[in-house]
């Protein structure tokens, strides 16, 4: 099927849609993006995705924020026109057009905006029943993580790397210490604690992490946000990553070591199957 995407104000055909190739997203990765989960044609945490995409612009002293209700409608108006049940949407904007220079241009420029829509299973996953499989690498990306850029070549590297040894993903250690993975939030679990680093510049301060916050509390356990070690993770009890198209993925090994029986654990499962509960009944 031949989707519909979104851009600067548009429905186009997918094979017809086109940027500038002035594009500073394209020249300097001048860009942010986010990723909304659609279930049931309905979205998962739209309002928290805009927070963060203003916080990500404002960081960038992009010259104005978007309007939400706008991005609101052509997020519904791409559900439908793909009949989209289950899987995402990534929506792009990039600071605009302007003749190549390492200066961002002073006169205010028009941002591109684009979206598009992507299935993909997410409740009935296969890797969430089975577990992945993660290996370590230095996280040799920027310091200023906490930005939803689009530099994401490193994390792309690192996830391949994974793939080409047997690992389903990498995750990243800096000073010692776990940052996260190509593209989720890591946490551990010892006895009935819940570990996942402090959200610093070092990792992006995930939609689905804060809501596994809550989700933690409701059923009694308790987390610390705290820096952890490979060791940390390795003798942990459970450990799982968090994302908008992973929602609570367990880990069942890390480098050479199996996390607990080797199977995802029972905290992380009654952790998933809580989150999905809640964020159905606030989707809209
Ligand atoms: N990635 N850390 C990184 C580096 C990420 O790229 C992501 C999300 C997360 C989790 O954030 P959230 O819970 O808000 O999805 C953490 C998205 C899904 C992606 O790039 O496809």
């Amino acid at each position: 099927m031949v989707r519909q995407v979104y851009i600067n104000g548009e429905f186009q055909n997918e094979n017809e849609a086109k940027i500038s190739v002035f594009d500073r997203g394209l020249l300097f990765s001048d860009s942010l993006y986010e990723v909304t989960t659609v279930i049931n044609g309905k979205l998962i945490d739209f309002h928290s995705h805009m927070k963060r995409l203003d916080r990500s612009m404002t960081e960038l002293k992009f010259s104005e924020l978007l309007d939400h209700d706008n991005i609101l409608a052509f997020h519904k108006k791409l559900i439908e026109l793909n009949n989209l049940n289950e899987g995402m949407i990534y929506l792009q904007v990039t600071r605009g057009n302007a003749d190549r220079s390492f200066d961002i241009p002073k006169e205010k420029i028009k941002p591109t905006v684009f979206a598009f829509t992507q299935e993909k299973k997410i409740i009935d996953s296969e890797s969430s029943k089975k577990g992945i499989k993660v290996m370590t690498l230095d996280d040799l990306r920027w310091k200023r993580c906490d930005i939803k850029t689009t530099q994401l070549l490193y994390a792309s590297l690192a996830k391949t790397e994974a793939s080409k040894k047997g690992f389903d993903d990498a995750w990243m250690i800096r000073q010692g210490f776990i940052t996260e993975g190509s593209s989720n939030n890591t946490w551990i679990i010892r006895g009935k604690i819940i570990i996942t680093r402090h959200a610093d510049n070092l990792i992006l301060s995930g939609i689905t992490r804060e809501a596994i916050f809550k989700c933690a509390k409701d059923l009694g356990y308790e987390v610390v946000n705290k820096n952890f070690t490979l060791q940390d993770a390795q003798s942990a009890n459970e450990a799982f990553v968090t994302s908008a198209t992973a929602f609570v993925m367990p880990v069942v090994k890390i480098n050479s070591s199996q996390i607990g029986d080797g199977k995802p654990g029972k905290f992380t499962i009654a952790l998933r199957e809580e989150y999905i509960k809640k964020a159905l009944e606030r989707a809209i």
